[in-house]
């Protein structure tokens, strides 16, 4: 293959691929690329936005670590995340919805008992979270397994802090024989993704702003069902409606009910503002 052009460079590099023998990589390439070159057409792309594109791209690439994931950020304030989540979990009604992962779980999370204070001891707004975990039908699911994590109340997750190497607002636990979990916590607050790095320099450019709403992350899992990553988001808090990464919607928005003193859910008394949250979750089998 010679003297490629505009017209032939397309179906050239389709055709040095044609050997692939696994199947769904093959599709997969070679929609990549056409789309590719179908773009660089369409915009009429020039080397030095070509070169803007590459820089770009390594620049993610060097931020990117085992505590900052600049390609999620990517993805995620694309829509990218969004949209392969939306056309993966196409679940019946009724059933929790998911939504974007983030870059801010991390694994072996500390286990907790049901009722304890997961936030590692975060001052902030003390927070009583519960509910149940259950099928479609309305049965308890057992036993299933729940990680949450957390921002603190200045929108900051335990990641983020430097020199911290404990973990704060971030749990694995397990529901109970009837699927019902419960814990302490803080209220977290809203925050903007960290943008630091080249997708804040890209959401500056394009007059984006890089902030969050408020909400709490939650991944349950249990023999038969499918995984769910899932939020709750706060009722009435900013930026339901222009979330830096389109993760909002209506059936994940709660009651963060506000008491300014009262009886705690596990009968102790509370002299200042504590808020609580209870919110189911239907799993869908797997
Ligand atoms: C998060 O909710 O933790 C998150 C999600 C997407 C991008 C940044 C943060
Ligand atoms: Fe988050």
């Amino acid at each position: 293959m010679r003297n490629l052009d505009e017209q032939t460079i397309t179906q050239a590099v389709l055709t040095r691929n044609a050997g692939t023998t696994d199947q769904r990589l093959h599709e997969i390439v070679t929609s990549l690329v056409q789309h590719l070159h179908a773009f660089a057409r369409e915009t009429k792309l020039t080397e030095e936005e070509w070169e803007k594109g590459i820089e770009f791209l390594t620049a993610i690439g060097h931020i990117t670590n085992d505590k900052r994931q600049e390609f999620i950020l990517l993805s995620d304030t694309l829509g990218l995340s969004t949209l392969v989540i939306a056309q993966n979990h196409k679940k019946p009604q009724g059933c929790t919805e998911a939504t974007v992962f983030g870059p801010f779980h991390v694994a072996n999370a500390p286990r907790y008992d049901l009722g304890e204070d997961i936030s590692g001891g975060l001052p902030g707004v003390p927070w009583f979270v519960k509910g149940t975990i259950k099928a479609k039908d309305g049965t308890p699911i057992p036993h299933a397994t729940i990680e949450v994590w957390q921002a603190d109340d200045a929108g900051f997750y335990d990641v983020q802090k430097p020199g911290l190497d404990d973990y704060h607002g971030r749990a694995i636990i397990q529901a109970d024989a009837n699927g019902h979990y419960h814990f302490r916590t803080i209220v977290p607050e809203c925050y903007p993704i960290p943008h630091d790095g080249p997708v804040g320099k890209m959401l500056e450019a394009l007059n984006r702003h890089p902030w969050r709403p408020a909400h709490l992350h939650f991944m349950i899992t249990a023999p038969g069902y499918q995984r769910l990553v899932t939020h709750v988001f706060r009722e009435g808090g900013d930026y339901l409606d222009s979330d830096a990464v389109f993760g909002v919607r209506s059936s994940l928005i709660a009651d963060w009910v506000r008491h300014e003193s009262g009886i705690d859910p596990y009968g102790i008394p509370i002299e200042s503002l504590f808020y609580t949250l209870d919110f189911d979750f239907i799993l869908h089998l797997a």
